[in-house]
């Protein structure tokens, strides 16, 4: 990717100083998506590694996951498969709980979403830790998928989440990384 492609998406994210707390920039993607260039732009550069690949699903994290991952899956011919936060999906799933900077959550799948040896791709906004894109890596190999990639439009490199994926055999595909946090 080229470094003017880089500097567009980062021209149309908006930072958000002491968000959602003092001393945290936040990295606000809507601003991104309403923009009709840098959304395709985004879209086109997340999957062009894989045109002409069959990817059978396409695993979007609750919520900005779900946008990203459902142009993807479109782009790609892809099926969608959400990964929801607990107690919002209505059939048998498949449950993992995570930690977040203060407490734990859960997210959860449905079990008959994904069939072992389907190739997947993990999507997200953005990773900063990992914990959330670590929890459903292993829900998605618990269902037996074949990981081909996690993508993200943003990365915080300096919170190590993409080393924290690739320690587990995790091939990571990000756009733009922030300094910080
Ligand atoms: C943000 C972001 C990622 C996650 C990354 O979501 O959209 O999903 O944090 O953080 P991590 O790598 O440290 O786990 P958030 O938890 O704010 O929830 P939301 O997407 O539902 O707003
Ligand atoms: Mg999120």
């Amino acid at each position: 990717m080229t470094t003017t492609v880089q500097s567009e998406l980062i021209a149309a994210i908006r930072n958000i100083p002491d968000y959602p707390k003092p001393g945290v920039m936040f990295r606000d993607i809507t601003t991104l998506l309403g923009n009709p260039r840098a959304f395709r732009r985004a879209i086109d550069e997340l999957v062009h590694p894989y045109a002409g690949t069959k990817i059978d699903k396409i695993a979007g994290i609750e919520a900005r996951g779900f946008i990203l991952g459902g142009a993807i899956a479109h782009q790609l011919s892809s099926g969608f498969v959400p990964i929801r936060k607990k107690g919002k999906l209505p059939h048998d799933t498949v449950r993992i709980a995570y930690s977040l900077e203060y407490g734990v959550d859960e997210m959860e799948m449905h079990k008959d979403a994904i069939s072992p040896g389907e190739k997947v791709i993990l999507v997200d906004d953005l990773i900063a830790t990992g914990g959330t894109a670590e929890a459903a890596v292993k829900l998605l190999k618990q269902m037996g998928a074949d990981i081909v990639a996690a993508c993200f439009v943003i990365d915080l490199p300096e919170l190590g989440g993409r080393k924290r994926l690739e320690a587990l055999g995790v091939n990571v595909r990000t756009l733009i990384e922030f300094e910080g946090h």
